[in-house]
């Protein structure tokens, strides 16, 4: 790791990158935070960014671009068919994911369509380290089931376990052997677990998921949209690959895998997504459904120009300066936040910081969306969005009931080199305040609920008048601050 000493001994992350474009952000009154929720349905995604200060809602397209990226953009080669942008991502593609063939999408979930027309049957079982919202809609979607086999640590908030995106490799077995293995189209491992708060998963771990794939024959598909990532935590925590660099442990991982698809909203800071294989007959069998759903095999309902900053991108996750950004960020939001008292998932990992609202709303049942309901009051104190990724976010069950989530968290997303330290420490200030005032947080529920991927578009309400008790505390101690 690029490590820089302090003089003074604290440890801050020091940002290896200059801004050289910005934006101008708003910080609107609290009156207007309360409105702007009344009008979103008190959902973080249904808010307009005029209202919103900081943006943590993902990191999903949000990376910031580098100017190579940038200039790149501009020699894209419009072509319906056989564009050289294309030629130059798909070289992007085998240099940096180590695969021959690549298939392009517009994004991660597009792949995940692809994936589950193809290989997923009604009565299928899906084994997965954890499920992320579109991979498993898409794989119910086509009549599949999905098992989820993590290890209890995994649900540990406070942990110091290095890799909770391990799989369960006696459950994956054990699994195989009660549902049998030509029920199952294939096991997908995903990088950086995203809903257990962006925990990484080793490299011997899917090395163990290889042999026993192997055993079975059945294939591993690799979500490798958060890779960079779980690469550069796996040369932090795993012995064996602290000498390694980005591109040697990326590529050992996509080796292990028979099918990688990732979200370039995420991996490669731009849009657009792929599936990569060196299985010619795998290949085979996904190709025609591109020209289906997404558009001609050389652009793939990409725009040529995001193919460009793609192919720039990938070869910059390779920078262990450019990835290292956020988690550091991430590492220090969560010693501040932790050293506070306020419950976040533990280690750090990436993507995001992730507030445990199971433990900061206690008081509030899992029927009335703790987590929605944190990230509906995050926002109206202090104008950050964060993601609720708990119950709302969960599905409702084959007959129509609903499930909790294992884990009710807010996710504060930390695009790469998008924030500033003092920012974070806004963040931290507003989230260690809100704690302190956590009993004022009250339940929401729902008034409108979509049948499909409800947490996009679903409005609440707040079961009481909590906001506006909120507002009161929030006017006796800050004054007439934002
Ligand atoms: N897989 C993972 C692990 C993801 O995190 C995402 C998206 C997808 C697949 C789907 O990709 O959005 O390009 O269709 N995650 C975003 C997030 C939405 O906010 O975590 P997509």
């Amino acid at each position: 790791m690029n490590e820089i000493k302090f003089y003074n001994g604290e440890n801050i992350p020091l940002e290896l990158h200059k801004v050289r474009i910005v934006q101008k952000l708003h910080l609107v009154p609290i009156e207007r935070r309360l409105e702007a929720l009344q009008e979103g349905g008190f959902n973080t995604f249904r808010l307009n960014t005029k209202d919103v200060f900081l943006d943590m809602l993902t990191d999903s397209g949000t990376n910031a671009m580098s100017d190579n990226q940038l200039a790149a953009m501009m020699q894209a080669d419009d072509a319906y068919a056989g564009s050289q942008s294309f030629f130059r991502l798909q070289k992007a593609v085998e240099d940096v994911l180590g695969k021959k063939y690549y298939l392009p999408v517009h994004q991660g979930r597009a792949a995940e369509n692809i994936l589950s027309n193809a290989y997923v049957r009604k009565g299928n079982l899906v084994p997965m380290n954890y499920h992320f919202t579109t991979a498993m809609a898409h794989i119910t979607q086509y009549g599949g089931k999905i098992a989820e086999l993590l290890y209890d640590e995994a649900y540990v908030i406070n942990s110091s376990h290095p890799f909770k995106g391990n799989m369960n490799i006696e459950k994956l077995e054990e699994v195989i052997k009660v549902h049998g293995a030509k029920n199952i189209p294939f096991i997908r491992m995903e990088a950086s677990t995203n809903l257990i708060g962006g925990q990484p998963f080793s490299v011997q771990n899917l090395r163990d998921v290889r042999a026993i794939a192997d055993k079975y024959n059945i294939r591993i598909v690799l979500d490798a949209s958060l890779l960079g990532e779980n690469a550069y935590l796996v040369i932090q925590r795993e012995e064996e690959f602290k000498d390694s660099t980005m591109g040697e442990v990326m590529k050992i991982m996509t080796g292990l895998a028979d099918i990688v698809y990732f979200s370039a909203r995420k991996l490669s800071s731009s849009r657009g997504g792929g599936i990569c294989t060196d299985n010619a007959d795998i290949y085979k069998e996904l190709e025609a459904l591109v020209p289906l759903f997404e558009g001609f095999l050389t652009y793939g309902g990409i725009s040529v120009r995001e193919i460009e900053a793609m192919a720039v991108g990938l070869y910059e996750t390779l920078d262990e300066t450019m990835i290292s950004q956020s988690p550091d960020f991430i590492a220090y939001l969560v010693n501040a936040l932790d050293g506070h008292g306020v419950p976040v998932v533990k280690p750090a990992g990436v993507l995001g910081v992730h507030v445990d609202a199971m433990q900061v709303c206690e008081h509030i049942p899992q029927k009335e969306y703790p987590a929605g309901a944190l990230a509906a009051a995050l926002f109206l104190i202090s104008g950050i969005r964060g993601m609720e990724r708990g119950s709302i976010s969960n599905q409702r069950d084959e007959y129509g009931n609903e499930t909790y989530a294992d884990m009710e968290l807010v996710r504060l997303a930390l695009p790469r080199r998008v924030f500033t330290l003092s920012q974070i420490k806004y963040v931290e200030d507003r989230m260690t305040w809100l704690y302190e005032n956590r009993a004022l947080i009250g339940g929401l529920r729902f008034v409108y609920e979509p049948p499909v991927l409800r947490f996009f578009m679903g409005g609440l309400e707040p079961v009481s008048d909590w906001p506006q008790k909120l507002i009161a505390k929030f006017k006796e101690d800050f004054g007439e601050s934002l």
